[in-house]
């Protein structure tokens, strides 16, 4: 067990984004009562979960991270947790087939519900309230009554989470998730998307490749990872009180595992190192993830992974950076330099997600998936330069047909955003357009793949 650190350590700790409960009783009571509730996920499960990242570390295995941006209590029904679940998987067996390339699939799911914001009030027409900071916290109608912190929420999200768990979980190994599923429905998506002629060859050669092994006699039936998946949970650790109660000592290893989520990151706005966050994820052993932004500098990075990942364990840490298009060249290079220079093992993965949000001239927060699609681009080249490989991807999607960001084959327009606008806080690829990037991205990480093999990989 880890010295020096206690789950509660994290109190004594300037705490960014930190809601005020009005009610400090209340709040102690609920903490109480989730103490004593039955963990979310198993230590064995997080442990198996920082092996797969190990090899995404290692340039052997790519991850495949996505979900909600908020989860929220209004959206949730089996029939949205069942086709994000289905887009995440369509995704990575596009991925796996193009780059052949065992994809790590971890949702941003069944725990996604605190969000940091950026302003700490809203205005509207002259009245000012606090910023609503996500279902496990306040409300998202803009009345001060809904808007107050209120711990009873925890209790809700530790429900919606556990119930959102067990259907993945069901879902993963029920029969849902079998390979050739998940493949026809993907041949539906390359019949019906206008740019489905440009998928087609790969979606047949998939066909090909699926016949070809049950003709040699591996088919659902006989072999288990052709009709079951491994799916994992993640979410950003914000709400700390929430993250303490859930934490426990794993029976098997002595070691404290936050048994919310298998994985669990820290945002770009509260990786302050002497910050409660840090503090908080340096003392659970599940893999963790930090977001790394345009403010993040060389030495702070270093010390971060220090205080993160002392033992230098491949998987334990994974880098998400989230430049925005167009920066990563001027960002990157000196981060990825000086992890290399120090040997530091870490995964890195592209959000090009967070620095790509923008206001559209009707008042929609959106995204465009050009911009996306040229940050994942610009990553990949600047990992090319530098000799290191991206281990994988980061995404705000749902398996909802929404209108949140912008272009795409269904070339979503500024003036469509209002058709379908869901999202409880930042926008979300629908379902065809995470699949449209999957393929596209899929052709990067294949080309990755085939140039010459990264530093990690020689040094090993
Ligand atoms: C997020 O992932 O939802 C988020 C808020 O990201 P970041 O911390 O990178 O801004
Ligand atoms: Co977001």
């Amino acid at each position: 067990m880890k010295r020096n650190w206690s789950p509660d350590g994290w109190r004594s700790r300037p705490a960014a984004q930190a809601p005020e409960f009005p009610d400090a009783a209340a709040l102690a009571r609920v903490e109480g009562e989730l103490r004593r509730y039955p963990p979310l996920v198993f230590a064995g499960e997080a442990r198996k979960l920082k092996a797969h990242l190990a090899n995404v570390a290692e340039g052997k295995s790519f991850l495949l991270q996505g979900g909600d941006c908020a989860e929220s209590f209004a959206e949730f029904t089996a029939d949205n947790i069942r086709d994000t679940f289905r887009v995440i998987l369509q995704m990575a067996v596009v991925l796996t087939f193009a780059a052949s390339v065992p994809v790590v699939k971890v949702g941003r799911l069944a725990g996604q519900f605190a969000k940091p914001r950026t302003q700490p009030t809203e205005r509207r027409d002259g009245v000012e309230l606090p910023a609503y900071r996500g279902d496990i916290v306040n409300g998202i109608e803009f009345t001060l009554e809904a808007r107050v912190p209120d711990p009873a929420r925890q209790i809700r999200a530790y429900s919606q989470s556990a119930a959102t768990l067990n259907l993945l979980r069901a879902f993963a190994t029920g029969g849902y998730a079998d390979l050739h599923r998940v493949h026809r429905w993907t041949l539906g998506f390359v019949e019906r998307s206008p740019v489905g002629e440009k998928f087609r060859d790969l979606a047949n050669r998939t066909t090909e490749a699926l016949a070809f092994m049950e003709a040699c006699g591996i088919d659902s039936q006989t072999f288990q990872g052709l009709r079951e998946t491994e799916f994992y949970t993640s979410h950003e650790a914000l709400l700390l009180g929430y993250e303490e109660a859930l934490t426990r000592v794993d029976s098997t290893s002595g070691d404290w595992y936050d048994t919310s989520a298998h994985m669990l990151w820290v945002g770009d706005r509260t990786r302050d190192l002497t910050g409660a966050h840090v503090e908080f994820l340096r003392g659970i052993s599940n893999p963790i993830a930090c977001k790394v932004g345009p403010s993040t500098k060389a030495d702070g990075l270093l010390k971060l992974i220090e205080i993160l990942n002392p033992r230098n364990e491949p998987g334990r840490l994974t880098l998400i950076t989230r430049f925005g298009t167009g920066k990563a060249a001027e960002h990157l290079p000196p981060l990825v330099r000086a992890v290399e220079r120090e040997g530091r093992k870490v995964g890195w993965v592209c959000d090009p997600m967070h620095g790509n949000t923008v206001t559209s001239d009707n008042g929609y927060k959106t995204r465009s998936f050009d911009r996306i699609l040229g940050e994942v681009r610009d990553v990949f080249a600047v990992h090319r330069a530098e000799g290191t490989r991206l281990g994988g991807v980061h995404f705000e999607l749902t398996g909802q047909d929404v209108t949140e960001c912008l272009g795409g084959a269904q070339e979503i327009t500024e003036r469509s955003l209002s058709d379908r606008y869901h999202t409880h806080c930042d926008p979300r690829l629908n379902a065809s357009q995470s699949l449209e990037l999957a393929f596209l991205v899929a052709e990067m990480l294949k080309a990755q793949r085939s140039a010459a093999p990264a530093k990690v990989a020689e040094a090993s």
